[in-house]
């Protein structure tokens, strides 16, 4: 009863109380509410919006239902990065390990592929063995002794968010500033941390697709973050194009791993270096900015990141070996080059196309019980602004079968647009924000 009359409330326009939203997270948590009742709640709030004051609460609601890490005994900071989403956007594989090679404790809640993006879990549980549903007390313990812990949302901790980020993938609500704001921070706020930093993707890709969008959704977690002692600064990237080159599960681990051996692909290395000086500087870091930098460079030339990566697989029961041997990875059975149809300039490389092919392709889900094949996806090495001849290699399918080569290709035609003319693509890096306000920054 409780759950029909607030969605009749939310579907005419009205606000829900913050009690009524701690009453709605407990009860769904419990299986009291139906999916399909929350469903359609989740489509009332992205059609009618929720106000500051309902945002704070929900989120409010939905850490609340959950377990928190303790990290107060732990002998050293406790900073996360997380991402709004994107294609192609592997850089938690990447920096985890680094960030937590330079001193950091990582502990990390990311989630599955949610709408057109890819998520850290599948990619991860791409690796042999890899779990990413430890305990409370497991996750603990592994922060406590190597200082970087790779999980998911369960059912001790932030599960509202478990339940509604799948919901919401499979009812398009999931680009709703609102509901972003508060599944991104309700599950990083019970990570106990001292420290977070927002990768806010923008264009095409991304959930948001203008800058005002990036910078109010920005805000309203910088306040949240603030409001519970967790310092928050945020970084706006482009999600015009891919990022790095391989978008799909297991093609994007092994790039996580070719990035940790110095090999990444320079726009994917920006960035995550971009945000781990974030994360250093939020740390306590007390050199300055360009000695952050240089630190995490270093990390990766010496393999020191590398090395922690292969202690976090084999803490989390996967195969660490996967490091020097990416072979071992889920190999796709069909492999073919997709070719330029024409010589010109490549004008754009469309990611939200890329990401819709990867799912048709079954390496994401259009329904929250859809299996995932991490073995599939495209490796595109044209990038925008490239000159290119007829005829030249611009990426590789990899898919199951003959029917996933023909939708790869089929997408490609059209995602990768060559013209006469370049098109400036959005810059890489092209805002910072923090409470002190929002800073333009001028990369690419
Ligand atoms: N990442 C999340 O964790 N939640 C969202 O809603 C979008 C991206």
């Amino acid at each position: 009863m409780l759950a029909l009359r607030l969605i009749e409330r939310k579907r005419n326009g009205g606000r829900l109380e913050a009690g009524e939203w701690r009453a709605l997270a407990l009860a769904y948590a419990k299986g009291h509410v139906p999916d399909y009742q929350m469903a359609a709640l989740l489509m009332a709030c992205y059609l009618k919006g929720l106000d500051h004051g309902e945002t704070v609460a929900l989120t409010e609601a939905m850490l609340r239902t959950g377990e928190t890490l303790d990290t107060s005994s732990l002998d050293r900071p406790a900073i996360d990065k997380h991402s709004i989403g994107g294609v192609g956007d592997k850089v938690s594989i990447v920096l985890a390990p680094l960030v937590a090679a330079a001193g950091l404790a990582v502990p990390m809640m990311s989630g599955r592929g949610l709408g057109h993006t890819g998520g850290t879990l599948d990619k991860l549980e791409s690796i042999p063995g890899f779990r990413t549903d430890l305990s409370l007390v497991e996750a603990r313990k592994q922060l406590e002794e190597i200082h970087c812990v790779l999980i998911g949302q369960t059912s001790e901790i932030a599960p509202v968010d478990k339940k509604l980020y799948a919901l919401r993938g499979a009812t398009a609500t999931v680009d709703s500033i609102p509901l972003i704001a508060a599944s991104i921070m309700s599950k990083k706020l019970a990570e106990g941390l001292d420290g977070l930093v927002l990768d806010l993707k923008l264009g095409s890709g991304a959930f948001v697709q203008t800058l005002d969008d990036a910078m109010t959704l920005g805000k309203v977690m910088i306040e949240l973050g603030h409001d519970h002692q967790c310092p928050t600064v945020a970084l706006i990237t482009a999600m015009d194009r891919p990022l790095g080159r391989a978008c799909g599960n297991a093609l994007e681990v092994e790039e996580a791993i070719q990035s940790l051996a110095g090999e990444g692909p320079a726009d994917l290395m920006e960035v995550t270096y971009a945000l781990g000086v974030e994360m250093l500087m939020l740390g306590g870091f007390s050199g300055g900015r360009g000695e952050a930098r240089a630190t995490l460079e270093k990390l990766i030339r010496t393999g020191a990141a590398a090395e922690h990566f292969k202690r976090i697989i084999k803490a989390q029961g996967g195969d660490p070996r996967v490091v020097d041997d990416p072979g071992l990875l889920p190999q796709a059975k069909a492999v073919e080059i997709y070719a330029a149809p024409r010589r010109g300039f490549v004008a754009g490389v469309e990611p939200r196309a890329i990401g819709k092919a990867i799912i048709d392709m079954g390496g994401g889900r259009s329904q929250m019980e859809d299996p995932v094949d991490p073995s599939v996806g495209l490796v595109i090495t044209a990038k925008p602004g490239d000159w290119v001849e007829a005829g030249e290699p611009l990426g590789t399918i990899f898919a199951a079968d003959r029917g996933g080569i023909e939708v790869a290709r089929h997408t490609l035609g059209k995602a990768i647009r060559i013209s006469d003319e370049a098109e400036p693509p959005l810059p890489l890096i092209s805002h910072r924000i923090s409470r002190d306000g929002v800073e333009q920054l001028t990369s690419d």
